[in-house]
């Protein structure tokens, strides 16, 4: 989106100081959103339109103007105007929203264009994510509907705070004033609780330009502004200098044994030389010796400053924490309630392990606690166990470890997260906490004199979980118990966790749902942890059909602990085999969710061991896992099970 003009023009003073006013102008990101026929694409397409000709009307007087004063033609580049651009790219996050850049003689311009379908939430959040003016396109003769206002919460949500209510096509309700304020009035009514500093609604024909750049003749009742005269003289988000410092730490910059500093980019408040500051999760204090950039040093930076901070004492501090000021702390919990919006096609589970992510730290997370779903259309909180795509609740978080957060109320920066799905890399939810959590009766880890190292030592072998994935049917059961007896009689420590099994007993709460699968998984990865930490090799039988809780397993054990076989049958052949006669009945449709047919199995993609049964003896396939195992331990890996927990 470069402006590349060609320009007769005076290469000092007159192009130099208008360019140098360009840069100095301010810069509104706005988003635009609503459904999908409100008009959205002819609203954007009208702005950029009327706007470049008011642009081009001063670049023409600018032109003149160079000319008579006799000057030679030159390019000009107007990328200068298109910083900031660069920053939504780095983000990484950006996913099909259209940037658009334009300016008027006031300022410059950035609108996220969002698609308007129901499923493209994801992309509204991406686009809200930044900026400070959503402006809510509504069709005059459809009034306010379900999706405005999904959209509405989503951005007070992200911290708009400013709204401009469209009201569109107001030419085909003939321009009728008393459509108009029954708009605004239930807009405004259902938006009294959402925060909103203000909410400009605008009669206008996005179609036909009224009170879109130009105030129309044809709503003499409007006394407000124009939609570009709004944009162009709303007030920018101010205060962050004003908060409390948050300095995020991106990375420590040590290029030789003198220097050490902790470079990243003031979130919120100042920070000066001779400030006294607290890392954040360690409590420990220093002082600011300097605040070093590329131009030299500064006596000062303030919230959107990137700089390194050299502090007075050697102290530990790593990506992911913070430096803050000590008079005024963030929370540091690994617990913490939040409310939610899921933006994935695959529904929330609660228990499922997500990445998350704030602005700087990450920590595997799972949603411990759905306490309710808001209804979008009056708020009212309703009972859910899972959130489909769109939908919006109060969750409460726990984290594998401790993350540095502030109340969103208090800090849209540190306030707020992204939930990212293991197996996908898909932003599935974003998140802005509510308040931290305190810890059931300060539970701490007790370390044990004797650990899992000793007590595999002990019985001579490298503690393990061996974990058999695979379609019902399909020969895990066999398989584990054929190994199990070989292994034992080789003098091995082993247990056989099997999925009928502990369904019987620890997990006979639990049906074949997502939800309860995702559940089962994270008991089994848990109990087969405390069982390989008692030393013993574990032979784990267990469908386990998604990849993420597979893959929420092998983090949770100690490196290379974790070993994944694949017992690859096809669905045909476990079909024809049907042991249990329950492919028989899932065919009939007597049994629900059942894997394979109505319930998906998410083969693993790089398993340890991948065994192919077709046309194979189940002697065979133990063998092949022997094989893998007396590899390993050949391969000279050091007799030694990983450590502790
Ligand atoms: S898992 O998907 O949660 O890992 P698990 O291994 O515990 O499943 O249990 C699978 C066993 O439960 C199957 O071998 C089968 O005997 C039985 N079963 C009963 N209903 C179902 C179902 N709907 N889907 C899959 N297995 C089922």
């Amino acid at each position: 989106m470069r402006n590349n003009t060609a320009l007769a023009a005076r290469p000092d003073n007159d192009i130099g100081a208008w360019l140098e006013e360009q840069e100095n102008k301010s810069l509104l990101r706005f988003l635009t959103c609503g459904s999908v026929d409100d008009g959205k694409s002819t609203l954007i397409g009208r702005l950029l339109y009327d706007t470049k000709l008011i642009f081009e009307d001063q670049l023409a007087a600018l032109e003149r103007d160079s000319r008579k004063h006799g000057t030679t033609g030159e390019d000009i580049d107007f990328a200068l105007l298109v910083d900031g651009l660069e920053a939504e790219r780095e983000q990484g996050i950006t996913i099909d929203v259209a940037y658009r850049f334009f300016a008027t003689a006031k300022r410059k311009f950035i609108v996220a264009d969002t698609p308007g379908h129901e499923q493209y939430t994801r992309n509204m959040a991406t686009g809200a994510s930044t900026a400070d003016v959503a402006v809510v396109l509504v069709d005059a003769r459809q009034g306010i509907l379900t999706q405005t206002r999904r959209h509405s919460i989503i951005a007070s949500l992200l911290g708009i705070r400013r709204i401009v209510l469209a009201i569109n096509k107001i030419d085909l309700v003939g321009f009728d004033q008393s459509v108009y304020a029954r708009i605004v009035e239930e807009y405004q009514s259902f938006a009294s609780n959402l925060g909103f500093t203000s909410i400009e609604a605008i009669p206008m024909s996005a179609r036909y330009g009224d009170n879109v750049t130009s105030r129309s003749d044809n709503t003499d009742w409007y006394r407000g502004p124009t939609l570009l005269e709004f944009l162009e003289n709303v007030p920018l988000e101010e205060g962050r200098d004003s908060e409390p410092l948050r300095f995020p730490i991106q990375y420590v910059n040590r290029p030789n044994l003198d220097f050490r500093g902790f470079a990243g980019t003031v979130s919120s408040g100042s920070v000066a030389q001779g400030d006294a500051v607290v890392v954040a999760k360690s409590g420990r204090q220093s002082k600011v010796r300097r605040i070093v950039t590329q131009d030299g040093d500064l006596p000062m930076a303030v919230a959107g400053q990137a700089v390194t901070l050299v502090l007075e004492d050697e102290i530990e501090v790593s990506r992911g924490n913070m430096l803050v000021a000590p008079t005024s702390r963030p929370h540091v919990a690994d617990k913490f309630a939040a409310q939610l919006v899921w933006f994935d096609e695959q529904a929330l589970n609660p228990g499922r392990s997500y990445i998350l992510r704030t602005e700087t730290d990450q920590s595997p997370a799972t949603v411990t606690e759905l306490r309710y779903r808001i209804n979008v259309n009056d708020f009212a909180q309703e009972e859910a166990a899972t959130l489909a795509m769109n939908e919006v609740a109060l969750v409460n978080v726990s984290t594998q470890s401790p993350i540095v957060f502030d109340s969103f109320a208090e800090n849209r920066e540190t306030g707020s997260f992204i939930l990212i799905d293991r197996i996908t890399n898909a932003t599935v939810g974003a998140a802005m906490i509510v308040n931290p959590l305190r810890q059931a009766a300060n539970i701490h880890w007790q370390a044990l004199e004797v650990d899992g190292k000793a007590r595999a030592r002990q019985k001579h072998q490298r503690a393990s979980v061996i974990w058999l994935t695979g379609l019902s049917g399909s020969g895990k059961s066999t398989i584990a118990g054929l190994l199990d007896k070989k292994l034992h009689l080789a003098g091995r420590h082993t247990y056989v966790l099997d999925g009928d099994n502990v369904r019987h007993g620890l997990n006979r709460d639990l049906g074949f749902t997502e939800t309860d699968r995702v559940e089962n998984i994270r008991r089994v990865a848990e109990v087969a942890k405390l069982m390989a930490d008692a030393g013993l090799i574990v032979i784990v039988s267990f469908i386990s059909p998604f990849r993420s809780e597979r893959q929420m397993a092998r983090e949770l054990l100690p490196e290379g602990q974790f070993i994944e076989v694949f017992v690859d049958t096809s669905l045909e052949e476990c079909a024809r085999r049907d042991p249990k006669g329950l492919y028989k009945r899932a065919l009939a449709g007597e049994i629900s969710n059942f894997t394979g047919i109505d319930s998906p199995y998410e083969p693993p993609v790089a398993p340890e061991i991948h065994l192919e049964t077709a046309g194979k003896s189940p002697e065979e396939m133990v063998e092949a896992v022997e094989r893998w195992l007396a590899d390993r331990d050949a391969a000279g890996q050091e007799y030694d099970d990983g450590g502790g927990i």
